[in-house]
């Protein structure tokens, strides 16, 4: 039998890393590539109490529900919205299978094949498949150590015209980045003014290694969901657990309409079961609490990884440290290709993920990310130890 796939899943790009990283199951690998929260502090103790409130009260919770999600659900995180300057109604929200599914429907329903979309220079990897699913094309904006560079993004607006911008403004994926506040006052202008929508994708804004730091959303910067040009997305992935796939968008009430029309085609609702049990634990829990604790755990986790690859002081090493999140961008010296590196490393049980995977074409080959949430100690040690050592080797090869 010949299968003959769809151009556009024909196009996606199969990943290097992924295949690498197949070789080198069963050996001990120390991994800092995959943006894993730390499974020692999820909240196992009251994530199994909130399961079992929601189970004693009754099996509704096993039964279909609403397309936009559990309305006391959506109540509560109305609530917690406020709270960060975003005012929305449960009207102007919809819950979703982790956040990466409102990045799928926002992009469905506002986008036709062939549109384009502006995104940072590097940018979220699984973003971009999900653009090159939809079949449109990706320009991006130059960044730095700021954000996104608005002249940059002003060239290109000009040039292609895009329908739409995708950004991570706060701790990106995969650099850690923050946008300053003048960068986002101006592409929100800037935006506005060339009449595109804004996709706002934040997941790791509660991660954050000082209570001081304010990073207003640019949905907050608009004033509200009704005819809003940003769509806000954001999950309990990184704050509670990722296996309980719930995230959220919320936008002006028509947009988010539109996507519960497109999420009944995806998958009628996300599960009942998970919902419930996360309105439990905010009923239940201090999840602010909780969200203290794990910034600061991976604050320290942070430094520790910052503090080893600072020792090693390796010369045309460049990184800057990040205010939150989950990730180190490294850039290697000039002409250093971190895929082939990843070959060298794996061989010495440290995995990362290569740069070049975040870029939308044009990749800048001597960079990489590393994720400093998911080991700690010994193995952040030692993977970091094994990381040099084949930097160096590498650098004297090549
Ligand atoms: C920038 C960004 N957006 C979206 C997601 C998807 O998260 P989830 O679908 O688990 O909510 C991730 C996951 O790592 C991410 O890094």
């Amino acid at each position: 039998m010949e299968y003959r796939f769809s151009s556009r899943v024909s196009q996606l790009k199969s990943s290097a890393v992924r295949d690498i990283l197949k070789l080198t199951q069963g050996k001990d690998m120390i991994s800092f590539a995959g943006g894993l929260p730390a499974e020692e502090l999820f909240p196992v103790q009251a994530l199994r109490e909130a399961a079992d409130r929601v189970l004693l009260a009754g099996s509704s919770a096993l039964q279909y529900g609403l397309t936009e999600g559990y309305l006391p659900l959506r109540e509560q995180l109305c609530g917690r919205m406020a709270a960060k300057g975003m005012k929305v109604t449960p009207e102007e929200m919809i819950l979703t299978t982790g956040s990466q599914q409102a990045i799928d429907l926002l992009i469905g329903v506002l986008t036709e094949p062939g549109d384009t979309i502006l995104v940072e220079r590097p940018t979220y990897l699984a973003s971009l498949q999900v653009f090159a699913l939809h079949g449109l094309n990706v320009v991006a904006a130059e960044s730095d150590e700021n954000g996104i560079i608005p002249e940059s993004a002003e060239q290109l607006i000009k040039q292609h015209k895009p329908k739409l911008l995708y950004a991570v403004p706060t701790f990106g994926n995969p650099t850690g980045r923050v946008w300053s506040m003048e960068r986002r006052e101006k592409m929100l202008a800037l935006c506005k003014q060339n009449e595109m929508l804004i996709i706002e994708d934040d997941p790791y804004g509660d991660i954050k290694f000082s209570a001081e730091d304010h990073f207003p959303t640019l949905f907050s910067l608009e004033g509200g969901a009704k005819d809003s040009s940003v769509l806000y997305t954001s999950t309990f992935s990184k704050t509670v657990a990722p296996a309980l796939r719930t995230g959220w968008a919320i936008g002006d009430s028509r947009v988010i309409r539109m996507v519960a029309k497109a999420k009944q085609a995806a998958d009628l609702h996300s599960s009942t079961m998970d919902q419930q049990i996360l309105s439990q634990l905010l009923n239940h829990f201090d999840l602010d609490a909780h969200i203290a604790l794990i910034s600061k755990e991976y604050g320290d986790r942070m430094l520790e990884m910052h503090g080893l690859l600072k020792k090693e002081a390796l010369p045309d090493l460049n990184w800057v440290m990040p205010k939150g999140g989950m990730f180190i961008w490294v850039e290697l010296p000039d002409g250093l290709d971190a895929e082939a590196l990843l070959r060298c490393a794996v061989q010495k049980g440290v995995a990362f993920v290569p740069g070049s995977s975040f870029f939308a074409g044009d990749p800048v080959r001597n960079t990489l990310r590393l994720n400093y949430t998911h080991n700690k100690g010994e193995r952040t040690v030692h993977g970091i130890a094994r990381l040099v050592e084949a930097i160096g080797e590498f650098t004297v090869r090549s």
